[in-house]
């Protein structure tokens, strides 16, 4: 038996990155995975590496419509909504000064409002079955400072909260609330960000190294394997939690 086996799991901007790998990883544990993503062709290509236990949907989680409507399909279709991955996120780099209005409101509209808005229109079909698990992707930025980060930090620390606060009034419901704090993860995510912020990547990885106790990089399976731990029954205690995923670099230096 595959430590899902039998689940449903929505996991949003699964159509790259730590999303798809989460994908990948979870249908090979039995799960039947709704790939949703902004990107059409990026989700396709996620459900062609997996084959028929997946299946794409386009959608972008800052829109509440198709928020309501995306929720609906699904439960129509599957009859029930186990997990709940808010994995979709966008970067943002610049500090309080440096940071344009516009990129400041994207970047809390993608990461913030995303998780709420999909939380709200996926929790009433989980409380209707009282049962569900929402992972919540924050990141280790959440609890520590770092250089030009303003609007992403700001968005991070919010999804841990609204975490907290979720799984106060869902508990009842037999709903779990948990977020994920990862550090870097090599993905076109952050390769982008090296590219922008480095005449030579070699220098950006170096730089990354040295705020980690690991000399490895992190990887999207790294991150996979834990989102894959809060989504199974195997987490039943763990509530309200945020699971660093860093290399540490916040537990000790
Ligand atoms: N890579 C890292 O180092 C790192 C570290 C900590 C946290 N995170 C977080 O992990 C998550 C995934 O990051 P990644 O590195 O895999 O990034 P990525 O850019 O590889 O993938 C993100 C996906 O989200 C999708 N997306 C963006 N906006 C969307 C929207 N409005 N609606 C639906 N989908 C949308 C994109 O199309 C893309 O497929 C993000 O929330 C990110 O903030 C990443």
């Amino acid at each position: 038996m595959g430590r899902l086996e039998g689940k449903v799991c929505v996991i949003t901007g699964a159509g790259s990155g730590i999303g798809r790998a989460s994908a990948l990883l979870f249908a090979s544990e039995g799960a039947r995975v709704v790939v949703a993503d902004v990107d059409l062709k990026g989700a396709g290509e996620t459900v062609a590496a997996i084959g028929h236990a997946a299946i794409a949907e386009q959608l972008d989680v800052t829109d509440e419509a198709q928020t309501v409507a995306f929720a609906k399909k699904v439960f129509d279709r599957e009859g029930r909504i186990d997990v709940l991955f808010n994995n979709a996120g966008i970067a943002g780099v610049g500090d309080v000064v440096e940071t344009e209005p516009d990129l400041f409101d994207r970047v809390m509209r993608v990461n913030v409002r995303g998780v709420y808005l999909m939380s709200r229109a996926i929790v009433p079909y989980m409380i209707g079955r009282k049962a569900g698990s929402i992972i919540n992707m924050s990141s280790c930025i959440a609890e520590i400072g770092l250089a030009r980060r303003v609007s992403y930090a700001a968005s991070k620390g919010a999804v841990l909260s609204m975490t907290k606060s979720m799984q106060v009034d869902l508990a009842q419901h037999g709903i779990r609330v948990n977020a994920l704090l990862p550090g870097t993860i090599l993905t076109p995510f952050v390769e982008r960000y090296l590219k922008d912020s480095y005449a030579d990547p070699e220098e950006g990885m170096a730089s990354i190294r040295k705020r980690q106790l690991s000399n490895d990089l992190g990887r999207p399976e790294d991150v996979a394997g834990a989102a894959l731990y809060l989504a199974s029954d195997e987490s039943r205690f763990v509530m309200a939690s945020g699971l660093i995923i860093d290399g540490g670099v916040t537990g000790a230096k």
